[in-house]
């Protein structure tokens, strides 16, 4: 069920102070180890995380929108302004963090104090069954990218970069017109190795009933992420060796694909069932793993191939 946008202008920005925490229980100071799930409230785990020690935080957490209890906010803008604030506070100069959410998701709030804002990447899901009869289906997720400070510690283009389709022959053609040839963009070339996925991403598919990753049905449209989509984020804006936070973490998505791409990560997720999941799913990487003998470097594409996936509907 949708929730109503908060009415709040943006001449009078929202104001942090008080910052209640995401969970108002009080609770002990974590130790936090690295490359673990812990099981908790995430403005509880924010709050312990140091100053500027983090590289990339990736957000997937609520969105205002399903009838899940922890899906509950009066206004999801609010929520996510504290969010940006406490990840501002603990991410590297030139760190970056991902927030998911609906086309609304910052709407009306002034994240600028905090982190710039780079762009909004829209996840576009053209086969939803759900359709809508009193307005347009809603066929896209937003996943606004911000940074700290005006440059990025990385993006990684050659990392993520996508299969160049029917641009080809075009490109190819209009390369050799001379107005092309001598103007700003004559050093644009065509790239075999493919182009930078820009700000649509339509070529990685919600995960559906027949997908192999798919844990449980349970976790269909509102938990699980495809890992595609959380490699992307996590090869395009950290190094190998990188820390990357992931306060929402579900069943583990983000952990697993850092451990694959040897990222170190801290993640909290509320839910127990779920933190169990995620940590068999970390297991399953790990013994993955080791019986392989080398895994993709940073700079290595796995899927920048032009096969497409076939184990959805
Ligand atoms: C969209 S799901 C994340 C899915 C994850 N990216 C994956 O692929 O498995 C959002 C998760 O945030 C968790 N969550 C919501 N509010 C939370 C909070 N305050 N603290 C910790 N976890 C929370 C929910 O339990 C849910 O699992």
């Amino acid at each position: 069920m949708r929730r109503p946008l908060q009415t709040t202008s943006a001449q009078s920005p929202l104001h942090l102070e008080p910052q209640p925490p995401l969970h108002l229980e009080p609770q002990p100071p974590l130790h936090l180890e690295e490359n673990t799930i812990y099981c908790g409230d995430a403005g509880i785990f924010l709050s312990q995380i140091p100053d500027a020690s983090v590289d990339l935080v990736i957000c997937d957490g609520p969105y205002g929108v399903t009838t899940h209890a922890w899906d509950q906010h009066t206004s999801i803008q609010e929520f996510n302004l504290r969010l940006i604030a406490w990840c501002s506070r603990i991410l590297k100069e030139g760190g970056a963090m991902y927030l998911f959410g609906k086309h609304d998701c910052i709407d009306f709030i002034d994240y600028r104090p905090y982190l710039h804002l780079r762009t909004r990447i829209v996840w576009y899901q053209p086969s939803r069954l759900a359709q809508g009869r009193r307005n347009y289906t809603n066929n896209y997720d937003v996943i606004c990218y911000f940074l700290k400070g005006p440059q990025p510690r990385c993006f990684n283009l050659e990392a993520i970069r996508v299969p160049q389709l029917v641009e080809l022959e075009h490109r190819k053609r209009c390369e050799r017109v001379p107005s092309v040839q001598q103007g700003p963009y004559a050093k644009t070339k065509y790239n075999e190795q493919g182009k930078n996925p820009g700000d649509v991403w339509g070529d990685i598919k919600q995960l559906t009933y027949r997908s192999k990753e798919l844990l449980s049905r349970d976790l269909l449209h509102t938990i699980q992420k495809p890992e595609r989509l959380i490699e992307r984020l996590v090869l395009a804006s950290s190094n190998a060796g990188d820390l990357v936070l992931d306060p929402f973490a579900g069943v583990g998505t983000c952990p697993v694909v850092c451990k694959r791409l040897q990222r170190r990560f801290l993640a909290s997720e509320a839910n127990p069932t779920f933190v169990a999941l995620a940590n068999q799913r970390l297991q399953e990487a790990r013994e993955s793993l080791d019986s392989i003998p080398s895994v993709p470097t940073p700079t290595q594409n796995p899927h920048n191939t032009l096969e497409t996936d076939d184990d959805d509907v």
